[in-house]
């Protein structure tokens, strides 16, 4: 269900009704011009003609008609900003009227209700009806619809307390400045699914969201002149959207959710809403195992009837929640079985969610199993009460791959639990198919290990029909090889140890990166786990992984294509080298540094915090970020460092990434963590402001042997306070310090914390974010001692 792209097409299907040359157009409505039907071509235009209002056929009903205002250039799709009567549609022969007594009414037909409110203070028959530059519906002396939105949000427009937005399909709301609700649960009222710290107040021109006594949230095209408006989806997702006038398109510049399915009432009750990730608002309402959709009602009901209760038996299914207005009982348990057991022996109960963190947590669930939702976010297992008859599968699995999906990083055990029983108090982030051993009590790893390789090769035999069906589309390598033209020379844009890529382009025209994997290890099943991980991970500024190939032994990844080649390309010019006019990139400017700084940042802080704590990148540098329109930064190459081959770890070295970005801890055999990425960044930051790769030369005044770009940094911006000192040369001078100076101080100070020598010191990836943004208060950094490998 891929509800904006039908609410598109449906715009489409509207534009030609609207082609008419014989169009009238009024600056504004008045007692004079008074009746006004649907059937007269007739427009208002605000002055500077962005906008235009009056009657559109509606989308869900093609003969009646509703009141609206829209973007009149946005000529495509004629995005309906705010409509008078979207639930009452009315007829042709409708008439909008000014009344002798200065009232405005819609009356479908000759007589009826009057669909439209707008009661006004001081009435008088001169009251008009007319349309400002900024959207905004005006009549008489106080009537505005700015004060009456339906689903969407103007730049000019201010929220107050008591604003509310409604979805188009009347299921959710934005309220109270800052709470998105579900109205129409069964029975159980209104639901709040999301909540926003400090109230949302406007939408700014540059693309920031103005709070209520809070920081100021950014736009990812925030700086750009851009035409933006923040609504309300069908999905219950907030969102803002931007025109980008090149695609003719609008594009989300920011969202309130990122996962879709956390959206409460997108499927029936039963369902699990499950989000492939080809999209940011793709998602599909699939049943659990032993359940299938009930006849006659939008729901999922069990095949096989449980007969006896005690008989019973639990599917897992790895990372599902459910989650319950109020029916729902929160535990501590000190141990699986001690979860299961109390699900067990409840009659009402019909599962529960066990997480292995080692807390205990422990939800008991009953009555109805409602909004529930598939993500690698929650690290949360449901467990589903079926009839012991049962033989469907599973097919909710991949919670054990999640651990190969990291960097060679040692799994560090939490702490023992000492109310916990000796049998599983050592057992806590070990998780996976194994869940029955834990609970048994099998404690030693080497056991984990051997009962590993025994789950995976019979993973291996039962072949790949058992995984879930949707997930990262699987090409044939025959597509592959049309798409590359049989991976022509012409066609290659990478080549390297690890793997070559090769531009090309799919049969339904999409531009994509393919990427051919060399010496990957493991099994087909292995291979495909990890893909469908790197492929649910999305985010603005990640690169999109839409598929892959395995074939014949060929491991190909299927990537998005990035339009502008990566950001070292921008960074670092080879000054002497003038004559290869091909690869001369146009010279950033501050504010795009600064947005490429803050994409990173936010996109590593999503794989570190909001995916799982444990998939690091271990490979950021300049080559891996990647520039999309408007120089957009998508991260690249994320989620990889496991599929290389697991002998290189041994015998070469354990060390991965580059020179120049490794952070102490690979040399110094220091536990990694991911503080190993926040070093990275740091660097690239630097690179960012100076525009100096940080291992090869220093500035020509200062290169010697033991120059280091972060001391360098240090001494210039922070100890002498010279901060123009260490601007990138090819465009200090476009550096107002005026305008400049705060966001680049940020980026320095931000840097000189990321690459101080002790990973303890470094801030976490989500706080680096933060300090970017300016949304926390960046403390003098400490001097970063040299480091050489
Ligand atoms: C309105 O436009 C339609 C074509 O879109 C045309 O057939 C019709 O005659 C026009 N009506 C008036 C009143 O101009
Ligand atoms: C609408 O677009 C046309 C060209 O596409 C342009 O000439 C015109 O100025 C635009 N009008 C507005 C109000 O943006
Ligand atoms: C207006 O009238 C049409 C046809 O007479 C009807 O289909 C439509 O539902 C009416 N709209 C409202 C809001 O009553
Ligand atoms: C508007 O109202 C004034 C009196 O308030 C009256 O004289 C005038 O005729 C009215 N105009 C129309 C068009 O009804
Ligand atoms: C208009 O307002 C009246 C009273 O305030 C209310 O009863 C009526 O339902 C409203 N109509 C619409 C279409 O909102
Ligand atoms: C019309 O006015 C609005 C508000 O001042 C402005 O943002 C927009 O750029 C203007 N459009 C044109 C085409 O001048
Ligand atoms: C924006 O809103 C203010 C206050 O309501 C108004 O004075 C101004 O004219 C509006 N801007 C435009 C472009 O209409
Ligand atoms: C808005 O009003 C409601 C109730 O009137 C109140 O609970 C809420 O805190 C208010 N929100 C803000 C942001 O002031
Ligand atoms: C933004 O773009 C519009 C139309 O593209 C232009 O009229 C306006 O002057 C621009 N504003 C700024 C501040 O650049
Ligand atoms: C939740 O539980 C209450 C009482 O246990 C029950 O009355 C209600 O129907 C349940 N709600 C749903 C949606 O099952
Ligand atoms: C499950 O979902 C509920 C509601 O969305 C949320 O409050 C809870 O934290 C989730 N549990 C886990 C383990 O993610
Ligand atoms: C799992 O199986 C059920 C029933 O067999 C099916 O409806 C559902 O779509 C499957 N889930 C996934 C994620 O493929």
């Amino acid at each position: 269900m891929h509800y904006p792209l039908i609410i598109f097409s449906i715009f489409n299907l509207l534009t030609f009704s609207f082609s008419s040359s014989s169009a009238q157009s009024l600056s504004s409505f008045s007692i004079t011009t008074s009746p006004w039907h649907p059937s007269q071509n007739r427009t208002i235009l605000s002055p500077n003609s962005t906008f235009t209002a009056g009657f559109q056929r509606s989308p869900t009903s093609p003969n009646l008609f509703i009141f609206s205002v829209w973007y009149s250039n946005i000529s495509h799709d004629h995005t309906i900003i705010w409509s008078a009567n979207w639930d009452s549609p009315v007829h042709q022969s409708a008439s909008l009227i000014i009344t002798s007594n200065g009232d405005l009414q819609l009356i479908n037909g000759s007589s009826g209700p009057n669909l439209w409110n707008t009661t006004t203070s001081m009435r008088s028959n001169s009251s008009r009806l007319f349309l400002r530059d900024d959207g905004n519906l005006l009549f008489g002396n106080s009537w505005e619809s700015f004060q009456h939105p339906t689903d969407t949000f103007l730049g000019n427009q201010t929220f107050v307390n008591g604003t509310v937005l409604r979805s188009r399909n009347g299921k959710f709301r934005f309220t109270e400045l800052r709470n998105l609700v579900f109205d129409g649960g069964s029975g159980s009222g209104s639901d709040t699914y999301w909540s926003w710290g400090n109230g949302l107040l406007s939408l700014g021109l540059d693309g920031q969201i103005l709070t209520d006594g809070g920081n100021p949230i950014f736009c990812a095209d925030y700086g750009l002149n851009r035409t933006r408006r923040l609504t309300l989806g069908d999905d219950g997702n907030l969102r803002v959207l931007s025109y980008d006038p090149g695609n003719r398109v609008w594009v989300p510049v920011w969202v309130a959710l990122l996962e879709i399915c956390q959206v409460h009432g997108l499927c029936g009750p039963g369902y699990i809403c499950y989000s492939d990730g080809s999209t940011l608002s793709g998602y599909e309402c699939v049943c659990p195992p032993g359940f299938r959709r009930s006849r006659g009602s939008d729901s999922c009901e069990i095949r096989n009837p449980i007969v006896d209760m005690g008989e019973s038996k639990f599917l897992r299914l790895d990372y599902v929640n459910f989650s319950g207005v109020s029916n729902q009982t929160s535990l501590r348990a000190p141990n699986f079985a001690e979860c299961e057991s109390r699900c067990k022996r409840d009659r009402r109960c019909l599962g529960f969610g066990f997480k292995y963190d080692g807390l205990g947590y422990c939800v008991l669930q009953h009555g109805a199993l409602v909004n529930g939702y598939w993500s690698p976010n929650t690290q949360m297992v449901f467990y589903l009460r079926v009839d012991n008859s049962e033989s469907d599968p599973s097919n909710f699995t991949g919670m054990s791959q999640v651990l190969d999906t990291t960097c060679p990083v040692q799994i560090s055990l939490a702490n023992p639990d000492d109310e916990s029983d000796g049998t599983t108090r050592n057992i806590i982030i070990i998780v996976g198919l194994f869940a029955i051993e834990i609970a048994s009590g099998v404690l030693l790893f080497w056991a984990f290990l051997k009962r590993y390789v025994k789950y995976r090769d019979m993973a291996q035999t039962l072949g790949l029909g058992l995984l879930p069906t949707a997930g990262p589309r699987r090409f044939s390598y025959a597509e592959i090889k049309t798409a590359t033209q049989d991976f022509s020379e012409a066609n290659v844009i990478g080549k390297g140890g690890f793997s070559d890529v090769y531009k090309g382009k799919l049969q339904d025209g999409r531009p994509v990166a393919v990427k051919c994997l060399k010496n990957v290890s493991g099994g087909d099943t292995e291979f495909w786990a990890e893909v469908t991980i790197i492929a649910r991970m999305h985010h603005l500024n990640l690169v999109r992984l839409w598929g892959f190939c395995n074939e014949k032994g060929r491991r190909i990844l299927v990537y998005e294509r990035v339009s502008n080649g990566s950001l070292d390309k921008y960074l670092f010019r080879s000054s002497g080298t003038e004559s290869d006019g091909l690869e001369q990139k146009p010279i950033l400017d501050w504010n795009i540094r600064y947005r490429i700084a803050l994409g990173v940042a936010r996109a590593i802080a999503y794989l570190h915090e909001e995916c799982l704590e444990w998939v690091l990148h271990c490979d950021i540098k300049p080559e891996n970020i990647l520039l999309g329109d408007d120089f957009c930064p998508k991260v690249a190459d994320f989620g990889l460092s496991k599929l290389r081959k697991k002998e290189q770890l041994v015998t070469m070295s354990r060390i991965r990434g580059t020179r120049g970005y490794l952070a102490p801890e690979w040399v110094k055999n220091d536990t990694i963590t991911s503080k190993v990425d926040v070093y990275s960044f740091g660097m690239v930051l630097l690179e960012i402001v100076t525009g100096v790769r940080n291992l090869f030369q220093g500035p020509s005044t200062v290169a010697s042997e033991d120059w280091y770009l972060p001391q360098w940094a240090f001494e210039m911006a922070v100890e002498e306070k010279r901060i123009d000192q260490i601007l990138d040369r090819q465009i200090k001078d476009s550096y107002d310090d005026k305008v400049h100076f705060k966001l680049i101080e940020r980026m320095v100070k931000t840097a000189m914390w990321c690459v101080q020598e002790k990973a303890e010191m470094r801030p976490s990836m989500g706080k680096v974010a933060k300090m970017l943004e300016g949304t926390v208060e960046i403390m003098e950094p400490p001097k970063p001692t040299i480091f050489f490998i």
